[in-house]
């Protein structure tokens, strides 16, 4: 462990911090990919209103079109709220979908939140879909906040999810790994363990001075105020580029995958035996769910992809380290 460097040379940091501050504008979705998202969910929400009028049923966008961390190639998330229970039956949407267009229409209704999938050949727009599963909205909305608190967080997870993509690692129901969404809470917690803190523990602030909202038996408030927390990173002037560097040696050196939960709502690592989950199956890797946090993000995790991920964080840091690579593969950030 004694060969593992710290930090990058004052040069090597500067590098990284330019060459990731480019490769976070090119990745930012463009105005026209933005418009066609916006006009795909209206007419979702048009297209419903008319077939089942009466029903008050909206479509609300959640995920990467929501959190600010959205780029081109980003499905569209949406959750379709209604008081009527019958558009619950998610193949009788997938039916009206397939009537009415779209193409590369999938039903999953088993899933834990049943979902469509579509394909809009007008929009060019991928989408899932859920109805009444609100609490994806709740978990957006902390995702976006936290987003906003920094200016480093969006081109961090910005930047990581490309690399996660470019990799491979993005892919949780098939291919063992995870999702944006757990990858994203794997850069919050990060940045709560600096030291000082880049970000804040949402769910502890101003907790006795809200209303709870209790899920399942747990408070899934959380404090959004946003004016509350201005400059609240700045004590730590740590550049974008350190805290990339930074990121994959927690990851590959530091983080203990055999006692360690990520936990983004308690701002700290606990351990398995402390939740109970040194017995869960498939606890290769645990993620608390920060709302409902009886689940672990990273089940979909086992011992080989487990291993390859490990993997992967090393061979990221050590390009990053290695400082024959500045200028090469560092300049365009080729990970790939
Ligand atoms: N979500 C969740 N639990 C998961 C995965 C996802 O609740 N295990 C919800 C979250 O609300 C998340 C949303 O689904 O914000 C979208 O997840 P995902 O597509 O993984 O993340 P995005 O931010 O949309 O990233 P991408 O741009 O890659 O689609
Ligand atoms: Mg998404």
């Amino acid at each position: 462990a004694s060969m593992i460097k710290e930090t990058l040379s004052v040069e090597g940091e500067a590098m990284l911090t330019t060459d990731t501050e480019k490769l976070f504008s090119e990745l930012l979705p463009s105005d026209e990919s933005a418009c066609r998202r916006r006009k795909f969910i209206a007419k979702l929400e048009r297209l419903l209103n008319e077939e089942w009028p009466g029903h008050d049923i909206r479509v609300h966008p959640f995920g990467s079109t929501e959190n600010l961390l959205c780029s081109d190639d980003s499905d569209v998330d949406v959750c379709i709220s209604t008081s009527w229970r019958r558009l619950e039956n998610t193949c009788m949407l997938a039916k009206f979908w397939a009537n009415h267009k779209m193409e590369r229409v999938i039903c999953v209704p088993g899933a834990k939140v049943p979902i469509v999938k579509i394909w809009d050949p007008e929009y060019d727009v991928a989408c899932d879909m859920n109805v009444n599963n609100t609490l994806a909205l709740e978990n957006t909305k902390m995702i976006k906040t936290y987003v906003q608190i920094d200016y480093r967080v969006r081109p961090l997870a910005m930047i990581v999810k490309h690399w996660t993509k470019q990799r491979e690692l993005n892919d949780a129901a098939g291919g063992g790994t995870l999702s944006s969404y757990s990858w994203i809470c794997l850069i919050i917690n990060f940045l709560q363990l600096r030291t000082p803190p880049i970000l804040p523990v949402l769910h502890q602030i101003g907790s006795g001075s809200r209303p709870e909202k209790v899920v399942n038996g747990v408070d899934i408030s959380f404090c959004d105020d946003l004016e509350r927390f201005a400059g609240y990173g700045e004590v730590n002037t740590e550049s974008i580029g350190q805290l990339l560097f930074g990121f994959f040696k927690w990851y590959a050196y530091d983080f203990d995958y055999d006692s360690h939960v990520v936990s983004v709502r308690h701002g700290r690592l606990l351990s398995k035996s402390e939740k109970g989950w040194d017995t869960l199956q498939n606890n290769r890797f645990c993620i608390e769910e920060p709302l409902v946090t009886s689940r672990n993000l990273g089940n979909t995790v086992d011992d080989i992809s487990a291993k390859g991920i490990l993997q992967e964080f090393r061979r990221a840091y050590g390009i990053l380290s290695s400082q024959a690579n500045l200028g090469k593969c560092v300049k365009r950030f080729e990970f790939p």
